[in-house]
């Protein structure tokens, strides 16, 4: 096929945030034990943190860590993951029906956050817990001292506060797997309450309340709705999460995912807006896709499957050339909506659904995901550009007439620069891309994820099988460029 598009600095849709480009720790499988923190291993630091892991963190670009969890954080009692570590009781985690030792905690994730250059975002556990432990957490993390939770950080060895800025209240709770599951009024209730007594606290921390665990939740907007009711004012972000497969083997509508990620973040910015409105509220909420992935929950089972063992092998998904081009579409999709979502978070970012897998004592490597992920962090800078290529559709069944090309670009003023992100969802052939570009401007690099197999999947013993490569059939004439985007693949075209 052919398409055409146009790069014109005039269309903005809003500034890069940075903290899209953030992800997710949560104690769940090998994510945080053997995935960040692996004393004894051959390359850990003095905090039994992987250097290979941070090194590849820091690669990746993320920039904000939602942390700990997930399912987990709503039977966490953060106590238990403070003090000597040998005075650390051993748990049962509900969630994942794993031994949770706690031998890794806040101070922990803290110092792991300050070595891996990423701001924390916490959540605080509104499932079986409330506003008082909730207050106790954010004393302990945030107060500089005098007070009972604050020296008990610094008798702890803490003697700065953390300083954490961002707090999710709760995590999925309207979903019935969720320890301590509230129907919305219940909980738009506690977490109305719970933002008050934080604001108290400091008016000044951005709060996350918890919106529809997806998109095909029976109470989806239903639920922001109410919540939003009782909160709107007291909350600075709104929640979703999304995870695609290609379920059925539905590959054309699993390429579209970028579809649904689209309407939920309209339906969620359009719920909160109607909340607003009828409140006479002169803010605008923000949302905070702050769980966000490829998943192939076909290839798990459930947590009522698991038997109680520590850290183990859960959701390791080994992720190919399409997942990879999906992920860009993703991340695309957020870029595109930079007016609406002011934070997001892939999940995870270690082993559990990943894009740094790791062996215990052993190799740690980027999955295929990792690729679009680190080039977008890196290159979508300043202000996000209005782009809509003029392109065919291809029918699916989830989606309808999906866009065949689905593009975003960025503009830096500072250099001039414009990145371009493309991705071709066909399968069965390539496009024919023309570029109108402002003048001055000429392409400095081009990039491509694509393959011929694209089953193909990095591994520990070929960790580097699928990476960007040099993009092909690019040429300009005056201020047109064209270049040939192969089939189903996802590039980057960066324009100086
Ligand atoms: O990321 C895996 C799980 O997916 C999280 O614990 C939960 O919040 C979501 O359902």
């Amino acid at each position: 096929t052919t398409a055409r598009l146009t790069l014109d600095p005039s269309f903005r849709i809003g500034p890069v945030e940075p903290r899209l480009f953030g992800s997710f720790v949560e104690h769940m499988g090998r994510c945080v034990y053997t995935g960040i923190h692996e004393p004894g291993h051959p390359l850990a630091d003095a905090d039994g943190l992987r250097t290979d892991v941070l090194r590849l963190v820091r690669e990746l670009g993320v920039t904000v860590v939602r942390y700990p969890g997930g399912n987990f954080v709503s039977n966490y009692r953060w106590e238990d993951g403070v003090g000597p570590v040998g005075d650390r009781p051993a748990r049962l985690d509900l969630a994942w029906r794993s031994l949770e030792d706690n031998r890794f905690g806040l101070n922990e994730f803290m110092a792991w956050a300050a070595k891996a250059g990423v701001e924390p975002m916490m959540a605080l556990n509104l499932g079986t817990r409330g506003v008082a432990e909730a207050l106790d957490l954010v004393e302990y993390t945030n107060h500089p001292g005098g007070t009972r939770m604050s020296d008990l950080r610094r008798a702890h060895g803490v003697d700065k506060p953390h300083d954490v800025r961002l707090w999710c209240l709760g995590n999925e709770l309207d979903g019935p797997w969720q320890m301590g599951h509230k129907t919305a009024a219940e909980y738009g209730r506690l977490a109305a309450e719970t933002a008050r007594a934080l604001k108290r606290f400091d008016p000044n921390l951005s709060l996350v309340a918890c919106g529809s665990s997806n998109s095909g939740m029976p109470t989806f907007a239903a639920w922001e709705a109410e919540v939003l009711e009782a909160a709107y004012d007291l909350v600075d972000y709104i929640s979703l999460h999304a995870y695609y497969d290609p379920s059925d083997g539905d590959v054309d509508s699993f390429l579209a995912s970028g579809a649904d990620m689209d309407h939920m973040i309209r339906s969620i910015a359009a719920t909160a807006d109607h909340v607003g409105a009828k409140l006479r509220s002169g803010r605008r909420l923000k949302l905070s896709f702050d769980e966000w992935n490829v998943w192939y929950q076909s290839r798990f089972h459930g947590e009522s499957s698991l038997e109680w063992s520590e850290h183990p092998r859960l959701i390791e998904d080994t992720y190919d050339v399409t997942d990879a081009v999906v992920v860009g579409s993703l991340l695309i999709t957020l870029l595109r909506n930079a007016d609406r979502v002011g934070v997001a978070c892939l999940a995870q970012l270690a082993n559990v659904i990943a894009p740094i897998r790791t062996e215990p004592g052993g190799p740690a490597w980027r999955q295929s995901i990792f690729h679009p992920f680190a080039l977008t962090a890196r290159h979508a800078r300043g202000e996000v550009l209005r782009v809509e290529p003029d392109c065919a559709t291809i029918p699916t069944a989830k989606y309808g007439e999906a866009p065949a090309l689905w593009a975003t670009a960025t503009h830096d003023a500072a250099t001039g620069e414009i990145s371009l992100f493309v991705v071709n969802r066909d399968r069965h052939g390539p496009c024919a891309l023309e570029i109108a570009l402002p003048a001055g401007l000429r392409p400095v690099e081009h990039l491509e994820l694509a393959d011929d197999d694209l089953s193909a999947a990095n591994t520990a013993d070929a960790p580097d099988r699928v990476v960007p490569r040099a993009g092909t059939g690019l040429s300009q004439a005056e201020r047109r460029v064209t270049l040939t985007l192969p089939p189903v693949s996802w590039s980057i075209v960066r324009f100086a």
